[in-house]
């Protein structure tokens, strides 16, 4: 059984969006626009205001209300979206002053996420996402608004069926929780195979539109679907390529970033993006050319400390055909380290120029190797953490640890010999410095 249908497109919204100095980071409106137009949306007008805080019963203060109400009748719109979070009990407010639907700005999201999720998996984490962001919307009852049938946001039963679809409702969570969990395990099957076979794998992560499909489609000459709309990618899409000078790694394209994601859908989407940070390299994909730039880049970072990323980062600026000097470059760190990439993903400018990066960091001595400690190597394991090397540390049946660790193959022998330890004690195989034996 389906709770949500598809959306159709075409609806006709009004947008309120309001400054709030009480916030001191607003959300930004122009995003808000093309997050609408992503959802279907044919926006017909746009109201703006500032408070000093939002009004508890309506958000928005009873005049700018009225404003809104005006600009409903008058262009016969059928929809309103805040650019902000309402709680359930000021959309039922607002919907008995304006007299039409109004969806919050992460009703809005779960929306874009429901259209675009492609994968069995993705589309189980949005109808999840959804049920619990209804669920406490369910109390509310539907008979202020007669004409309800659907359209952006929550399309699904109306007042009597959702009376009765509540127990539904909840096993539904289950099986779904239920359901999800074992595409996790199979995934993760795969995740192994790729580790024993030590294929690096490289992700890309990036605001949502910077273009991270594009260089994937690039690098991977595929055809992944590429839109000037937000959340064109919403899962993960991995791919091996041969990369010249590099061997075969396995790219992974994963949903775009944005600012302030609903609290459920970073939730819903945590899985997805742990899975990136198991990566070898992350290529943080930016939008050059934008005029939230900055902003965007420290939202993307924000995101992957919050979910604890110790994977190395190379800058991509995307975009550079839009700038006046359209150059490719290569930028290094003060250790030599590859750090930035200029390019145009779109026009193959300063791809080469990414290619000898990869090369440069996946070849050089840096490495992944998974170790297998008895428990009395407790030395060597603390050894390893002070290193900062450790990535991921899990205990086995036996008492044994298996540490995955990144780390030059020099490193690896002299943390080895300080503990009076050999190589294939912990269960790897240590060859020459700088070869690569994938
Ligand atoms: P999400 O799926 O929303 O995360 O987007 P994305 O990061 O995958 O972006 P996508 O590759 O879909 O590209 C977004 C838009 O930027 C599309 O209109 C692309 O054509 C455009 N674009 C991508 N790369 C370039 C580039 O190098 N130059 C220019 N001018 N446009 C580009």
């Amino acid at each position: 059984m389906e709770f949500f249908e598809r959306h159709e497109g075409g609806e006709k919204a009004i947008l309120v969006h309001l400054e709030l100095r009480q916030y001191s980071q607003d959300e930004d409106l122009s995003e808000f626009q093309l997050l609408a137009s992503s959802a279907g949306a044919q926006i017909l007008g746009v109201v703006t205001g500032s408070r000093q805080k939002p009004d508890a019963k309506l958000y928005a203060g009873s005049g700018k209300a009225q404003e809104i109400a005006e600009l409903v009748k008058a262009t016969g719109a059928d929809l309103v979206l805040f650019n902000h979070a309402l709680s359930p009990a000021q959309e039922r407010n607002l919907e008995r002053v304006l007299e039409c639907r109004v969806l919050d700005r992460t009703g809005l999201i779960l929306d874009i996420f429901a259209q675009r999720a492609r994968t069995f998996e993705g589309n189980l984490q949005v109808e999840l996402a959804q049920l619990k962001h209804l669920s406490s919307r369910l109390i509310r009852g539907w008979t202020h608004l007669e004409r309800q049938g659907g359209g952006i946001g929550l399309r699904g039963p109306g007042e009597t069926q959702l009376e009765t679809d509540r127990r539904l409702l909840k096993n539904r969570v289950v099986m779904l929780t239920e359901k999800l969990e074992k595409v996790r395990q199979t995934r993760q099957q795969g995740r192994a195979a790729r580790q024993k076979a030590s294929i690096p794998t490289i992700s890309l992560v990036g605001y949502t539109n910077a273009g991270k499909s594009t260089l994937f489609n690039r690098l991977t000459e595929s055809d992944v679907y590429v839109a000037d709309q937000l959340f064109a990618t919403l899962d993960p899409t991995l791919r091996r390529v041969d990369i010249e000078s590099i061997g075969t790694v396995v790219l992974a394209d994963t949903v775009g970033f944005i600012r302030h994601l609903p609290h459920q859908l970073v939730k819903a989407f945590r899985a997805t993006l742990e899975e990136t940070l198991e990566a070898d390299l992350l290529l943080h994909v930016v939008d050059t050319v934008s005029a939230d730039r900055d902003i965007q880049i420290a939202a993307v970072n924000e995101v992957l400390a919050e979910i604890g990323n110790k994977t190395p980062v190379l800058m991509v600026y995307n975009k550079i055909d839009c700038l006046e000097t359209h150059e490719p470059r290569l930028v290094f760190n003060d250790e030599g380290v590859p750090a930035e990439v200029w390019l145009s993903a779109r026009d193959g400018m300063g791809i080469a120029e990414l290619k000898t990066a990869l090369a440069q960091i996946l070849v050089g001595d840096i490495r992944t190797y998974h170790l297998q400690l008895q428990p009395h190597y407790a030395k060597l394991r603390a050894q390893l953490f002070a290193l900062n090397a450790v990535k991921e540390e899990v205990m086995q049946e036996d008492g044994c640890m298996t540490l995955t660790v990144r780390l030059s193959e020099e490193e690896l022998a002299s943390v080895l010999r300080r503990v009076n330890l050999q190589a294939q004690d912990v269960g790897v195989h240590l060859t020459a410095k700088n070869s690569i034996d994938w």
